[in-house]
């Protein structure tokens, strides 16, 4: 519930500044056993309860053009809502982090979705960047982990591809390894860091959810319901 929220200030507030400081300064946040335990451990008792019929594939694009792809991605998904105890509990920390960052860094983001992920054996997420041409709403992407005891052998690490730094005309990607350990935080800006999943080789939890911002116009609301 909100109330209890109250207690991780302290927690929150260190955490919410070394994101803001990653992003102003590189663009990408990593932070490792960072989600506050409580939290932490509510949405994996939840997520583990979950009906699997709760989970569906997930589809490339959006709406019309949603397309399965099994070459791109083999997850399932679970969109998130404020239903549940865990689900609350997750979009009022999203909410504090978005009302930090605005604060900090006016960054003007104005909404969230988010779906927890299930990646079994073998699944994968393809390289791909979480803004679509045209759409460039999706302002910051956040990662979180929970996988209780995960080791590097187990797979299903994020790559993110870092060509920022680039100033030859050769591309000069770098790549950064995140291990989905338990707990771990990952903040970066959708339109600029190309990502993949690499095969998990046992289930592998997450959440990944995006800040967008408002893109109403005229009699269309956004979002869309
Ligand atoms: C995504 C994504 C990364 C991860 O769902 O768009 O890139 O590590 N997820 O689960
Ligand atoms: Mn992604």
């Amino acid at each position: 519930m909100i109330l209890s929220r109250t207690s991780q200030t302290g927690d929150d507030s260190s955490l919410f500044s070394s994101i803001a400081n990653d992003i102003a300064s590189k663009g990408y946040s990593i932070n490792s056993a960072a989600l506050p335990q409580d939290l932490a451990h509510l949405l994996t008792s939840h997520i583990a309860n979950m009906p699997k019929a709760n989970f569906k594939r997930a589809g490339i694009g959006r709406s019309v053009d949603l397309k399965i792809n099994d070459s791109v991605r083999t997850d399932v998904i679970s969109w998130i809502n404020g239903d549940t105890e865990a689900g609350k509990a997750w979009l009022s920390w999203t909410q504090a982090l978005q009302a930090f960052l605005n604060r900090r860094l006016f960054l003007g983001l104005f909404s969230f979705e988010s779906h927890f992920a299930h990646y079994a054996e073998g699944d994968f997420y393809k390289k791909h960047k979480d803004a679509f041409i045209g759409e460039g709403n999706r302002i910051l992407s956040v990662v979180v982990y929970l996988n209780q005891y995960w080791s590097k052998d187990d797979g299903g690490g994020l790559v993110i591809y870092n060509n920022q730094q680039s100033t030859s005309a050769v591309i000069d990607e770098h790549t950064i390894s995140v291990t989905p350990g338990f707990g771990t935080v990952v903040v970066f800006l959708s339109e600029e860091f190309p990502h993949e999943v690499l095969a998990a080789k046992r289930d592998r939890f997450s959440i990944a959810g995006w800040f967008r911002l408002n893109c109403s116009i005229a009699n269309s609301i956004d979002p869309p319901s």
